[in-house]
């Protein structure tokens, strides 16, 4: 069994409302997405191919991959359409204050 173990990422206050940041943990690269009132964290690498999400647009609390266009939603990492088919893992997120947490040790 594996112990959920939280990293701090970012403040949130650097965080901007639809804009995600790309971040390193345990060198497991991580899109943050703050949008609708919560942050969200992706596995910035698409499903489909080495394409890093993150600099994706955001919408409707999904993420889409500029290259081809599938977009995956931020709570699930399930693709929305095709050419992407497999979901990206989606990692637990926690806010304390002002800091972001996540773990990578543990997908949701
Ligand atoms: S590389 Fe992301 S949809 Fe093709």
């Amino acid at each position: 069994m594996s112990e959920t173990l939280y990293v701090r990422v970012a403040a949130l206050s650097d965080l901007e409302e639809d804009t995600p940041k790309r971040v390193e943990i345990d060198g497991v690269p991580v899109s943050l997405v703050r949008t609708e009132g919560e942050v969200f964290a992706i596995n910035d690498i698409c499903s489909h191919a080495n394409v890093s999400l993150s600099e994706g647009e955001v919408e409707d609390c999904a993420i889409e991959c500029w290259l081809h266009g599938s977009s995956f939603d931020l709570r699930t990492g399930k693709p929305s359409g095709l050419p992407a088919t497999r979901p990206v893992p989606v990692y637990p997120v926690k806010i304390e204050g002002d800091d972001v947490l996540v773990s990578v040790t543990q997908e949701s």
